[in-house]
């Protein structure tokens, strides 16, 4: 009984001291996150940053906790997560992902365009990933509608290798005239 009792007490404190949880407003923090990356009603304010509202959770979250690590470099967003707790960033991912996506009025894609998009994406099996009408799931971006000035940055960033916590996509754009991925950018955003 002696031996046991020792467990037993750590087992109480931990009971009653549960790890203590970081209280943040999602609501307020969400402010934050509206100031550049807009909402359901508004795109965001540049057009290289990404839409987030209506993004997949899961995709959201290991954005988040990359820019963390340092995995996914960007000084603006590391900043924007660095105090923030793993609980904290899943409740964000939560928050955004269950928003609608916003309306998006994109120019559409010149037919060169097209013709160019259509062959990369045959080529590279894209919709294997990120479903057919490029919608994502789970941990796949949805690309549909997404700000074409975004997606030509990031996917120019994988191919330079700026951004590089997705070897796969590194991989896969290392191999892509910049055409290609210029083409790719306007043909998603307008779909
Ligand atoms: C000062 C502007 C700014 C603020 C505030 C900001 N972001 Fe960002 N965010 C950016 C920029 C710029 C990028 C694009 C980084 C890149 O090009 O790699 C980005 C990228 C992201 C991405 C990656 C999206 C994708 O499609 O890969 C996520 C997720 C994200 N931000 C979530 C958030 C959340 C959640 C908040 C609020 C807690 C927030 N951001 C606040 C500027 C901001
Ligand atoms: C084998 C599955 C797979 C295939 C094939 C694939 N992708 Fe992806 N793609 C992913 C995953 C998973 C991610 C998320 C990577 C991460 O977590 O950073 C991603 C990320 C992206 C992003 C970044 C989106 C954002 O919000 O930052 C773009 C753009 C993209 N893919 C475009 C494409 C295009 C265009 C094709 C075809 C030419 C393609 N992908 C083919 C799985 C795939």
């Amino acid at each position: 009984m002696k031996r046991i009792l020792p467990v037993l007490a750590v087992w109480t404190l931990a009971v009653v001291l549960p790890a203590r949880a970081q209280q943040v407003d999602i609501e307020q923090l969400a402010e934050t996150c509206r100031g550049c990356h807009g909402d359901s009603e508004n795109l965001p304010v540049d057009p290289t940053y990404p839409i987030i509202a209506g993004q997949e959770f899961y995709y959201l979250y290991v954005q988040l906790r990359d820019f963390k690590s340092g995995l996914r470099e960007n000084e603006t967003m590391q900043g924007v997560v660095a105090d923030l707790d793993r609980e904290t960033l899943k409740a964000i991912a939560q928050y955004w992902s269950e928003k609608p996506w916003p309306k998006t009025n994109f120019p559409a894609p010149s037919e060169k365009d097209v013709r160019l998009a259509e062959q990369a994406v045959t080529s590279a099996e894209c919709t294997a990933c990120h479903l057919g009408d490029f919608r994502g799931s789970s941990r796949v971006p949805r690309l549909k509608n997404q700000q074409p000035g975004y997606l030509e940055k990031t996917m120019k960033d994988m191919k330079e290798q700026r951004r590089r916590n997705s070897p796969n996509m590194m991989a896969l754009f290392k191999t892509f005239p910049d055409e290609w991925i210029e083409a790719l950018a306007r043909y998603l955003a307008a779909l």
